[in-house]
């Protein structure tokens, strides 16, 4: 039984004849496309799904957007920087539009959203052909069609619906490690984040087609995933029945010929101890756990409705590295929160020296339209959030140094994943704890599993020599 959420078989049936058509079109003829992904990688996972459809249709990838004939831009809309980015380029493209006016330029993605943003781009750039959110990407096709043969603005952007599409095409930017989708959409609601208004609600994909699809990127040779979702551990809630994430992580380790499960981002308040044993009990579910903390306050936790407490988060950490010693722990943190004080903010330095995380994405607080702490009294200066995010990027970075200098002269397993861009004499790894390891070696180890001893290390990649070959 399908969901209702899902798109219908004749929707998806139609997209393809569609894209079939446009494939005619382009016989014999070099088409190109380009795409630039902005924010998470759910937005670089729905980007290949694009340039799957472009494939389908005879497009090429090209990293040259003078000969681009299709030129996508998927979109964030988590912070303001980053929309101000994309409105910039988008204008800049302009230019390209006047020397070659077939070119047909898309925006999509999570600030397409957003009604302003819309508004915006058919006042004010109408060289733009395509506008489409993140709930209908499976209509690309359709909607390059009209843009081909019409030459007006197509804008389709539709609100919350619970589509999930399964059977899209994908062109992987790896062949060796893939992104899966899990579950979509968030119901979590921070008060400062938009991503519930840009993604709807949580939406978990059967695990029977996760399942498949996992098995063929096993078949193609793929090694390692990472199973995408806003908050994972919420997977299958609204399944029925008794699946959740730790049973899906079970399911997915009994699959041949992948050798690394990866997933993000978990939600602290639903961390269980099953998903903690299945963490430390499953061999192919690497020692990685990402775990946003926001804040280290309680008041401001509870503003920003994240609905655990320091201790509680101090707690799980405990619980997480007496189960799995080893375990990397990485995190994202906001600072300037509206009602931040300097005390508040102490905390939160507090809360990073006693956590000791391998990492942190660190942000300013940015102010989103529509989101409850918007309109929230105290707000902080620019000046104050900045001297903050300084001032933890500094202390995370000497405790980055000191994690990583503590594998010196160890050895650990590695997933050789291509040649080093820095040194091209050199191969790039990962090791479990998702941490960056050059060494020399040779082309032919690409694909494969090694051990190697760390020789230096900084704050996040290392240098290593090459002990052997596991497999
Ligand atoms: N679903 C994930 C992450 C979503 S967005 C999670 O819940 O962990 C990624 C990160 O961007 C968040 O963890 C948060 O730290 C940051 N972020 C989200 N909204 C923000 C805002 N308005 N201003 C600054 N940072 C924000
Ligand atoms: Fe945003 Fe919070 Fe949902 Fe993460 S859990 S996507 S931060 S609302
Ligand atoms: Fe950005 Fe949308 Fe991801 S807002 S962080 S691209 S879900």
């Amino acid at each position: 039984m399908r969901n209702s959420y899902y798109v219908s078989e004749e929707e998806l049936k139609k997209q393809r004849e569609i894209m079939e058509e446009i494939a005619r079109e382009n016989r014999g003829k070099e088409v190109y496309y380009h795409i630039e992904t902005y924010g998470c990688q759910m937005n670089v996972h729905d980007s290949e799904k694009l340039a799957g459809m472009l494939e389908e249709m005879g497009y090429k990838y090209t990293e040259d957007l003078e000969k681009a004939d299709v030129l996508l831009f998927n979109t964030c809309a988590v912070r303001e920087h980053a929309e101000v980015r994309v409105l910039g380029r988008v204008s800049q493209i302009k230019e390209l539009k006047n020397r070659n006016p077939n070119l047909i330029i898309g925006i999509s993605g999570c600030m397409m959203q957003e009604k302003h943003i819309v508004e915006a781009i058919r006042e004010k750039y109408p060289h733009v052909d395509i506008v489409f959110g993140t709930y209908n990407i499976y209509k690309f096709p359709e909607l390059l069609w009209q843009a081909l043969n019409s030459r007006v603005q197509v804008i389709d952007v539709i609100e919350n619906t619970q589509n999930v599409i399964e059977g899209l095409p994908i062109r992987r930017d790896s062949n060796l490690k893939a992104w899966v989708n899990i579950i979509y959409g968030c119901n979590n609601f921070c008060t400062y984040c938009i991503v519930p208004y840009t993604r709807g609600r949580e939406k978990s994909r059967r695990p029977e087609d996760i399942i498949a699809e996992v098995k063929e990127l096993a078949e193609k040779g793929y090694k390692e995933i990472t199973l995408l979702g806003q908050n994972v551990n919420s997977y299958g809630k609204d399944l029925g029945g008794d699946i959740n994430f730790a049973k899906l992580l079970y399911m997915l380790n009994d699959i041949k010929g992948i050798e690394r499960i990866r997933f993000m981002t978990s939600h602290p308040k639903d961390i269980s101890d099953e998903l903690i044993y299945a963490m430390r009990d499953l061999d192919k579910v690497c020692e990685h756990l990402h775990l946003p903390v926001q804040a280290g306050s309680n008041k401001i936790l509870k503003r920003m409705n994240r609905r655990y407490t320091r201790e509680h988060y101090l707690e799980i950490i405990d619980k997480v590295r007496a189960n799995i010693p080893d375990i990397a722990i990485t995190t994202d943190i906001i600072v300037g929160f509206p009602g931040e004080t300097e005390e508040d903010f102490l905390q939160t330095l507090d809360l990073v020296e006693r956590v000791r995380f391998d990492g942190a994405y660190t942000f300013m607080y940015s102010k989103r339209a529509g989101t409850p702490a918007a309109s929230m009294p105290d707000q902080v200066d620019d000046e104050v959030k900045k001297d903050r995010l300084i001032r933890l990027i500094e202390l995370q970075n000497k405790i980055s140094l000191e994690k990583s200098a503590e594998l010196k002269g160890k050895v650990v397993e590695v997933f050789i994943e291509g040649v080093s861009k820095r040194d091209p004499n050199k191969l790039t790894s990962r090791t479990r704890t998702n941490k960056v390891v050059h060494f020399i070696g040779d082309e032919s180890l690409i694909g494969k599993l090694a051990n190697v001893k760390i020789t230096e290390t900084k704050a996040w990649t290392m240098q290593g020599e090459l002990v052997e070959v596991l497999r």
